[in-house]
């Protein structure tokens, strides 16, 4: 999604915008552009397309100044172009505006402004800010935003810069994240915080609703009633080199690679294996409340949905607790059924930022429901609204197609099923002790996986030069299958659908033939010889099939086309071992279609509008 820079110091501040925009450019972008301003003047240079090409615009002369803005866009209202793209200037050219996130009211807002007088020059929804800021300024551009965002309905992270006051910019939010960074007698301004980590580490995260004055010397801060505050400062405790390639052709594999570790720190101090008990010093949600639940909703977008799947049938299973999940999309829109007193809301959000997210969270708050947040970023605005956190250390995830962030979710959902059986009593110890032990196998058994990353290559020749697939499962292998889809037709463009193995005859078989390989996840032992008939089936429609599964089931060679083994563990794991070959499949098929692997088209990494 879009991205946000700011700087404001003594340095030329045009190569520290493109630097930030650059660490950006992974939330994906179709156009950028940079505002710089200097001597009474405001001077604008945008590009549709990457950032090469606004480079290219610059070519060797860069717009002088120590104050400027930039952005990355992601277009929502008018197509990507060099005048849709942002910054955003108002009829005087006095005013430049970047902004993140959807403006509801802007046609109305638009008519009232051209009423006024305003010319517009953009489709966007962005441009009636600047016209707004432009229309309310007398002398003071705190004031003139503060006016302008009391006519706007939407969300928005947005920064401003004026002519008239050159010692400042001004920012807000509500609902878009952004992130001051704080240096010595300069300010750095960004909508997520690698753009800013090769300068500070210090930083304050804006809440929804505060707007800043930054300064070369001075950050001021003010709340939504205009009071100004005291924000503590947020050191950031990761650094830049976890958020690059380290020798890897992509973020995506190097993330693929990074799952032992991440798993490993994820469960790190939450397993007491002398005692054979859950730690989980973060939650401070009631012991009694939690015991006596009787509905846990999960909500989430896209991949962590499907975590949320898997987590499903865990925390069913560990805890006979009763849980739905369902997509923060849908749940927003709809009038759901939440009692405050015996139901528990968690949400499940890599970045923390997700827009349909936030709002199926703050929809539950308001029917006073409890919010348990699972995410990957510390500070984001899951995390800062939820009642308690889980929190997955997977560390910065770059690549569109999330992997590590949903292995990490995956563990989270079995430590808070074993962190209520637990308070339920509802599993034996030796049970606890099983899945424990399990869980610490997991990292090495993932680690076996990627060593044979030339069998998974086999099958993506396959699987590359296909227009279709299908995967399948049952249970827990049917929550693996579709993720395995998602990923797949998100970074290689293979149209991919996943179906519960036994549904297939209602209707999809209609659809298989030749061309068209079955992929079969096949490990929990109850449902094996089900799934196994639903195999022979798409096999006697021709389907070239491959079965993902467990050494113990080698009689399958004989059924089917390919097969890759994974490590054995109990069967409510198997969903940390089996999506490792199906994440590596993807990658390997759209390396091999020729796909931008890291950006695939049209998605975004942090889904900060909906
Ligand atoms: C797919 C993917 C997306 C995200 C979804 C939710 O690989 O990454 O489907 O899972 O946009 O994002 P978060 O988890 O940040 O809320």
């Amino acid at each position: 999604m879009c991205g946000i820079v700011g700087y404001i110091g003594t340095q030329q501040a045009c190569p520290i915008l493109i630097e930030g925009l650059k660490k950006l450019e992974y939330r994906g972008y179709d156009s950028a552009g940079v505002a710089l301003l200097n001597g009474g003047n405001i001077e604008i240079v945008k590009s549709v397309g990457r950032l090469h090409d606004l480079e290219k615009k610059l070519n060797g002369y860069s717009p002088w100044g120590s104050i400027g803005i930039g952005h990355t866009r992601w277009a929502t209202h008018g197509r990507p172009s060099d005048v849709n793209s942002h910054p955003h200037k108002a009829c005087s050219s006095d005013f430049a505006v970047v902004h993140n996130g959807i403006i509801e009211n802007y046609l109305q807002l638009k008519g009232w402004l051209a009423s006024e007088g305003h010319i517009f020059c953009s489709e966007t929804d962005t441009e009636v800010l600047a016209h707004l800021v432009e229309n309310f300024y007398q002398g003071d551009l705190l004031e003139a935003v503060r006016k302008a965002i009391s006519k706007v309905e939407g969300s928005y992270a947005m920064a401003v810069m004026t002519d008239q006051e050159e010692d400042k910019i001004v920012c807000v939010r509500k609902e878009s994240p952004l992130v001051i960074g704080l240096g010595k007698g300069e300010q750095f301004i960004a909508s997520d915080i690698p753009a800013i980590l090769n300068h500070t580490r210090k930083t304050y995260i804006m809440d929804d609703h505060e707007i800043a004055v930054v300064e070369n010397e001075d950050v001021s801060i003010f709340n939504g009633t205009g009071k100004k505050i005291n924000k503590s400062v947020f050191n950031v405790n990761w650094d830049q080199q976890a958020a690059e390639k380290d020798g890897f052709d992509h973020f995506m594999l190097k993330e693929i690679y990074e799952q032992p570790p991440a798993i490993k720190e994820t469960l790190k101090g939450r397993l007491d294996i002398e005692n054979y008990r859950i730690q989980l010093n973060d939650i401070t949600l009631e012991a009694e409340y939690l015991k006596n639940l009787s509905k846990i909703n999960i909500v989430a977008c896209g991949t962590a949905y499907h975590a949320g799947l898997v987590g499903k049938h865990v925390i069913e299973k560990l805890t006979r607790i009763p849980v739905e999940v369902e997509l923060a999309s849908e749940y927003r829109y709809r009038d759901p059924i939440v009692d405050p007193e015996r139901n528990l809301v968690m949400v499940v959000s890599q970045s923390g930022e997700t827009a349909d997210t936030l709002a199926a969270m703050k929809l539950s708050k308001s029917m006073g429901a409890k919010v348990l947040a699972v995410t990957n970023v510390v500070g984001s605005s899951v995390s800062r609204e939820a009642d308690s956190v889980i929190y997955t250390w997977a560390g910065p995830e770059i690549a569109v197609a999330s992997t590590k962030a949903y292995i990490t979710q995956l563990v989270a959902m079995y430590l808070w099923g074993l962190y209520i059986a637990q308070l339920k009593e509802s599993l034996s110890q030796k049970e606890t002790k099983e899945i424990m032990d399990g869980l610490r196998c997991i990292p090495s058994q993932v680690q076996c996986i990627l060593e044979q990353t030339s069998k998974i290559e086999d099958i993506a020749r396959v699987v590359y030069q296909k227009d279709d697939l299908f995967f399948i499962g049952r249970g827990l292998d049917y929550a693996v299958a579709q993720e395995g889809s998602l990923k797949l037709k998100e970074i290689s463009y293979i149209h991919a659908e996943s179906y519960a193995a036994g549904e297939l005859k209602h209707g999809t078989l209609a659809l298989v033939t030749e061309d068209t390989p079955v992929l079969a996840v096949l490990t929990q032992k109850n449902i094996y010889e089900k799934t196994l008939s639903n195999i022979k089936e798409v096999k006697a429609r021709d389907a070239y099939v491959i079965a993902v599964t467990l050494k113990s089931n080698k009689s399958i060679e004989t059924e089917v086309d390919k097969v890759f083994y994974v490590p054995e563990n109990l069967d409510i794991l198997m969903p940390l071992l089996t999506v490792v070959p199906l994440q590596l499949l993807s990658y390997y098929a759209a390396l091999m279609r020729g796909c931008d692997v890291d950006k695939p088209r049209n998605l975004a990494k942090s889904v900060t509008v909906e």
